[in-house]
């Protein structure tokens, strides 16, 4: 299977573990070409050596410092992939009862676990506050009180961090932007000292950290920056008044390389992030994050077979067997992920809209691009490693895609594919 002799070109900057050798696309050493046909398609598969890489990248940004990752497994939550975080000794960043059961079958550290989001329900509350989770990033006045009567029925005391809405525009999607006004994410940074008073007041909680986390796909350092003077304020305020913070936690958000943007890779940004830090005499405090999609999103491809080409007057379709249920970013977000053939060839190209059979105009994966197709050739859908299959779904009753990792010139399924009788077997008529 491996081709150590060629010389690799890389299908995107930076990614050395998805690249042609011999004009043959591998994931690490395994052809995608033989694992389509061992698994099918459409198929996902995800370089270990890549996650593992992205993840590298902070770990040498905090050298040094105290800090804990906490893998935002929203991104992609299959428990081969939480495996690989947890032994390398990452946190988990989660965002309902689900994902918690899902770190646990993983074998995460509950001290290492923050919970994040809007809604926690009194259920999810009291298993994370059982298993003994590190911290609840909590998110409204009204959910502290909630919290507290968890906490004090329970006989336990509950971590607590306060996410703060910097009020920061991070220049991204307005569906993923988090961290303005008119965001439902967060406590406003003229309520946060008062909603700290209000949590150190209350039994049942224990305050430990601050948070905030201002967007995802973030391109540029600048917001970063900006949100951190703000939290930096009000952890001087929220001191000031008496209540200590243990930790600072400046959420996820970092970027991956898409199309034409290029982020700030993670080492570089802390550096710079660091250098403010020390300047206003918080870089030896504790510092969390929460990366999700810059730990995973450029370690998987969706690989997809073309099924039909169809020329028409406007345009030109080629139809492959992936969709907007398996990758829903393009259709939610208008979202661009790049389009690459398994072989390469020096063919005529035509102009075609890539689509999914759904049974939707929505139901695009990518819109005019140059390819040399033909019938029954495999495609792979780069990027695909956050935020793809965490998404899906079974919209006409489509099963969700095999997933498989490759580890060298290893390759293992670590999903299987989804079957119609898997899909109806919680219905009742
Ligand atoms: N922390 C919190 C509180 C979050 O809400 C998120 C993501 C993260 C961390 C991780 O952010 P990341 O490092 O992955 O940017 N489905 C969208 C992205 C939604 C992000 C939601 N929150 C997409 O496909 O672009």
């Amino acid at each position: 299977m491996t081709h150590h002799s060629t010389p690799a070109t890389s299908a995107q900057p930076g990614q050395p573990f998805i690249a042609y050798h011999a004009g043959q696309l591998q994931v690490e050493g395994c052809s995608l070409q033989m694992l389509a046909q061992e698994y099918g398609t459409p198929l996902f598969v995800y370089s270990k050596a890549a996650m593992l890489s992205a993840l590298a990248a902070y770990q040498r940004g905090f050298a040094g410092r105290t800090a804990q990752i906490c893998y935002a497994m929203k991104a992609n939550s299959n428990l081969a992939v939480l495996r690989v975080f947890a032994q390398a000794g990452c946190g988990f960043d989660i965002v309902s009862g689900g994902e918690l059961e899902r770190v646990l079958a993983a074998g995460g550290v509950p001290a290492k676990i923050i919970f994040s989001g809007v809604g926690k329900t009194r259920a999810e509350m009291r298993r994370a506050l059982e298993v003994g989770i590190g911290c609840f990033n909590v998110e409204s006045e009204a959910e502290l009180e909630v919290l507290s009567s968890v906490a004090v029925a329970a006989g336990k005391s509950a971590r607590v961090s306060i996410r703060v809405n910097p009020n920061v525009d991070p220049k991204t999607h307005p569906y993923i932007s988090t961290g303005l006004k008119g965001n439902k994410f967060g406590v406003a940074q003229e309520r946060t000292l008062a909603t700290y008073q209000r949590a150190a007041s209350l039994p049942g909680l224990k305050v430990v950290g601050i948070d905030c986390h201002i967007g995802s796909q973030i391109t540029e350092a600048t917001p970063y920056l900006d949100a951190m003077d703000k939290v930096l304020d009000l952890v001087a305020a929220i001191e000031a008044a008496g209540i200590a913070i243990e930790h600072i936690d400046f959420g996820g958000g970092l970027g991956i390389h898409y199309e034409d943007a290029v982020p700030p890779a993670a080492d570089a940004l802390w550096a710079a992030l660091l250098a403010k830090l020390d300047a206003r005499g918080y870089g030896q405090r504790k510092l969390m994050i929460e990366p999700g999609r810059s730990l995973v999103g450029n370690a998987g491809v969706c690989v997809s077979e073309v099924l039909y080409l169809k020329p028409g007057e406007q345009k030109n379709f080629c139809i492959i067997d992936a969709a907007m249920n398996d990758l829903p970013r393009p259709a939610m977000y208008q979202a661009f992920h790049q389009i690459v053939p398994l072989a390469l060839n020096s063919k005529p190209r035509s102009t075609y809209d890539v689509v999914g059979p759904v049974c939707e105009s929505g139901d695009w994966i990518g819109r005019e691009r140059s390819l040399a197709v033909q019938q029954g050739e495999l495609l792979a859908v780069l990027s695909a490693g956050a935020y793809c299959m965490s998404m899906a779904s079974n919209y006409n009753t489509r099963g969700r895609a095999a997933e498989v990792m490759v580890d060298g010139d290893t390759a293992t399924l670590i999903r299987r594919r989804e079957t119609a009788a898997e899909q109806m077997q919680n219905e009742i008529f």
